[in-house]
C-alpha cells in the first residue's frame, strides 16, 4: 500500500530515572508523555512550544541520542516502517546522517573540535557515498557556497571553534543538502541567524523538500518561521502535544488556549521589531 507517511512516532514517553537509592516504586521524572507525530513525504511539520517544553528531547529521541544522557525512551519510532527505538551502535549511526539529517540546536556539539570542518564534511560524505576525496571536496564547496558561506576554502580549513554558531548551523545544513536524507530534523535552524541568512536557510529547506522529497521536522519558537515554512504544526507544552493541526487552521482557528496565547504573544505588524 502506498503511504505518504515517512516517520511515525507513537506514544513516545521519556523518563529521567530516579537517582539510585531512592526507595518508592514510582518511575522517575516524566519529561515527555504520549507524544504522537507523523512526518509525511515532502512536508514540513513545525514543532513549537515554550522553552523547556520538550522539543529538543523529541528530536533526540527520534535520533536515538538520549540513552547517552541517561534518559529512558519508550514508545515506537518508525522510519519507513522500521522501528528505530532501541537501535544502537553502527546500525543507528548509518541511519543518522544518511536517512535522517539533523541540524542541532547547539551546533558546537555536532562537530568534533579537533578536526577541521573540511575533513569532517568530506568524511561524512564519504562514509555515506562511494566517492573520491576530490569529488567530496567539490560537493562540499558547492554546498557551502549555496548556504551563503562566501569563502568555502577558508571555512573548510577552519576548526569548529573558529566559526560562529550561525556559520556552524549553515555548515550542518550544507552537509544535509549533500546527503539528501529522507527526513531532516532541524532544531531551531534559524535562531542564531540574521534575517538574510534566515531566508536563505528557509529557501534551502524548501528546496530539499521539493527536489528530494525530504520531510522536515522544523523546531522553532518563531511563529513567523513556522507560518512561512510549515504544512502542519504540533504545539508542545510541558512534554505533551496540546494541539496538532494544519498550519492555516492553527493560525486562523487555534483551539487550545495555550496556542492562542502563543499567537497573541507574537509581535504583530506595526508593533516594531
Ligand atoms: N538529561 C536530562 N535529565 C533531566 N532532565 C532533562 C535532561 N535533558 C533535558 N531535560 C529536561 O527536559 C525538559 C525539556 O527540555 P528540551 O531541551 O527538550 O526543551 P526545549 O523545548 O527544546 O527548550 P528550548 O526551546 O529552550 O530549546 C527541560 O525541562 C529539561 O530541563
Ligand atoms: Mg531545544
Amino acid at each position: 500500500m502506498m503511504t505518504d507517511s515517512v516517520l511515525e512516532v507513537c506514544n513516545l514517553n521519556i523518563h529521567c530515572p530516579k537517582p539510585k537509592g531512592s526507595c518508592d516504586k514510582q518511575r522517575g521524572l516524566s519529561l515527555l508523555a504520549s507524544v504522537n507525530l507523523e512526518l509525511k513525504r515532502g512536508k514540513v511539520l513545525g514543532l513549537v512550544g515554550e522553552s523547556g517544553s520538550g522539543k529538543s528531547l523529541t528530536c533526540g529521541a527520534i535520533l536515538q541520542m538520549l540513552q547517552d544522557r541517561g534518559l529512558d525512551t519508550q514508545g515506537s519510532i518508525k522510519l519507513h516502517g522500521q522501528e528505530l527505538n532501541g537501535l544502537r551502535g553502527e546500525k543507528m549511526r548509518r541511519i543518522r546522517g544518511k536517512d535522517i539529517g539533523y541540524i542541532m540546536q547547539n551546533p558546537m556539539n555536532a562537530f568534533t573540535p579537533v578536526y577541521s570542518i573540511g575533513s569532517q564534511f568530506i568524511e561524512t560524505l564519504r562514509s555515506h557515498f562511494k566517492i573520491s576525496k576530490k569529488e567530496a571536496k567539490i560537493q562540499a564547496h558547492q554546498a557551502l557556497e549555496e548556504m551563503n558561506l562566501h569563502h568555502p576554502d577558508q571555512v573548510m580549513k577552519s576548526y569548529p571553534h573558529e566559526l560562529s554558531g550561525g556559520m556552524l548551523q549553515r555548515v550542518m545544513i550544507a552537509i544535509s543538502m549533500c546527503l539528501r536524507p529522507s527526513i531532516l530534523i532541524a532544531d531551531e535552524p534559524t535562531t542564531a541567524l540574521d534575517a538574510v541568512n534566515q531566508i536563505k536557510v528557509l529557501r534551502e529547506l524548501e528546496r530539499l523538500k521539493t527536489e528530494c522529497g525530504t520531510s522536515v521536522l522544523l523546531v522553532s519558537h518563531d511563529l513567523g518561521v513556522i507560518a512561512q515554512a510549515a504544512d502542519e504544526v504540533a504545539v508542545m507544552r510541558k512534554g505533551e502535544i496540546v494541539e496538532y493541526a494544519d498550519v492555516h487552521e492553527l493560525f486562523d482557528n487555534p483551539r487550545h488556549e495555550y496556542t492562542r496565547m502563543l499567537l497573541q504573544a507574537r509581535p504583530g505588524i506595526g508593533q516594531g521589531a
